[in-house]
């Protein structure tokens, strides 16, 4: 009975990273400035006062990191390329030796039997584009699929895999509405305008990457949410399907051929004053360009619940056992399963990635030298059996990428939040493999997941 939890032979078990997480080296080589590099070093914007000015030091150690991957035995690797690196004013001059950097990566890992999936955009927007207004003026999608053209020219022969954008809800909503992200403004119009400029790039961009990298498959990740109501009631169950609007059909319609979806134009223009005016024709038409996959970024499920409901209920459904981890979350893989039928009823992307998955939680170093990292490894452990649930339905699931393969910045959190299957030193840059990583190594190579 055991195969009835293997993978297909083809699956891609991978980790990800994104580049200014873990590169450090942030001022070195020629790379410009980004909004991050700028955001962190405001005082007050990152929980620890940290940067990511050495990170992880990537930069200068990717390849004993290429070796504890091929130890790890995945046989993909997701990673971003910081575009300030390869363009440092956004656009004009290339800076040969940022591109030099992911040439050399790409090979590492392909002499390495890894295959990259590159993410283009991971929200380390160069600032001299910020400087004109970043995502929330149109001109920046031109400069978007000039870099993209740039990066799949020279990496389009070897890398096959694309990925546009990571949780462009991220980067418009928590950058530009809640302003707790870089570039840090507080303001709906713009977070609208950054959205659509985001997924207008998207579409532009497919087709030039097709061009420069034959063969290759393109696709966007998204974060995404299983949605539930609180409780039975009317009101909760609108606000569910209200923060479905704005967390996933947002995205989802408009790249899946729908336009934006009517509701949420109305509940923007109603609750913030603020509306989608600057989609102009042939755009929307640009948006739904064909993707390969979608790529799905899913920690925990969102439970809605309408404050102004005069019902007495409790505002969550959380009971005695839910579990959550050190960023909050709820633990709740069977949302996973929930989440990737739905997609694949609702939108019939060609195929799934689960291009994140993963928890933080607090990691001690104990007297043998280990790191007995019980709960992150049943968490993996339990989204995998979801994620094969849902290969059982029919969902097209091609991949599942741990986020992350060692510790990093965590955005505004700084360094307070370890993801890694690998534990970082962050004082001697030593890295050390926990029993997630150890554990995730014995899963791939028997390719399954055991029942219990
Ligand atoms: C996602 C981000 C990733 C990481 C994880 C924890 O939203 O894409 O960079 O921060 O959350």
């Amino acid at each position: 009975m055991t195969d009835v939890w293997s993978f297909p032979s083809s699956f891609f078990w991978g980790t990800a990273t994104s580049a200014y997480q873990i590169e450090g080296a942030w001022n070195e080589d020629g790379k410009g400035e980004s909004i991050w590099d700028r955001f962190s070093h405001a005082p007050g914007r990152i929980l620890d006062g940290s940067t990511g000015d050495v990170a992880c030091d990537h930069y200068h150690r990717w390849q004993r990191d290429l070796d504890l991957m091929q130890e790890l035995d995945v046989n993909a690797y997701r990673f971003s390329v910081a575009w300030s690196r390869v363009l440092p004013q956004g656009r004009g001059k290339i800076n040969e030796p940022g591109l030099d950097f992911y040439d050399r990566l790409v090979d590492g890992l392909l002499s390495r039997g890894i295959t990259p999936f590159v993410t283009l955009y991971h929200w380390d927007l160069p600032q001299a584009l910020q400087e004109e207004g970043g995502w929330t003026n149109r001109r920046i999608a031109e400069d978007y699929v000039n870099y993209a053209e740039v990066v799949s020219r020279r990496l389009g022969d070897r890398v096959k895999h694309w990925i546009t954008h990571n949780e462009p809800w991220v980067a418009a909503f928590l950058g530009h509405a809640m302003g707790i992200h870089a570039p840090g403004i507080q303001d709906f119009q713009q977070a609208l305008a950054a959205t659509h400029h985001l997924l207008l790039s998207h579409g532009w961009a497919v087709p030039v990457i097709r061009q420069h990298s034959p063969r290759a498959e393109v696709g966007i990740t998204l974060n995404l949410h299983d949605v539930v109501p609180a409780s039975p009631s009317y009101a909760d169950a609108n606000m569910a399907r209200q923060i479905d609007g704005y967390f996933n059909r947002m995205f989802l319609d408009p790249i899946f051929g729908r336009h934006y979806p009517a509701d949420m134009l109305v509940f923007f223009a109603r609750q913030h004053d603020a509306r989608m005016d600057m989609v102009q024709e042939g755009d929307l038409q640009a948006i739904s360009a064909h993707i390969d996959f979608l790529g799905v970024n899913y920690y925990t499920r969102q439970v809605a619940r309408d404050a102004a409901a005069a019902d007495n209920l409790p505002p969550t459904i959380n009971t005695a056992e839910s579990e959550f981890t050190e960023m909050g979350w709820e633990v709740h893989p069977h949302s996973l399963h929930r989440l990737l039928n739905r997609l694949h009823f609702d939108y019939q992307p060609r195929q799934i990635y689960i291009t994140e998955n993963g928890a933080a939680f607090t990691d001690t170093i104990t007297p043998d030298g280990r790191i007995h990292d019980e709960r992150r490894l049943a968490y993996i452990k339990a989204h995998l059996q979801a994620a094969h649930a849902a290969i059982a339905c029919g969902v097209p699931l091609a991949g599942y990428f741990v986020w992350s393969f060692m510790d990093n910045f965590e955005w505004s959190y700084g360094y307070s939040k370890r993801f890694g299957l690998y534990y970082v030193d962050f004082e001697d840059q030593k890295r050390l493999p926990k029993d997630s990583a150890l554990w995730y190594r014995q899963v791939i190579a028997a390719g399954s997941v055991s029942p219990d």
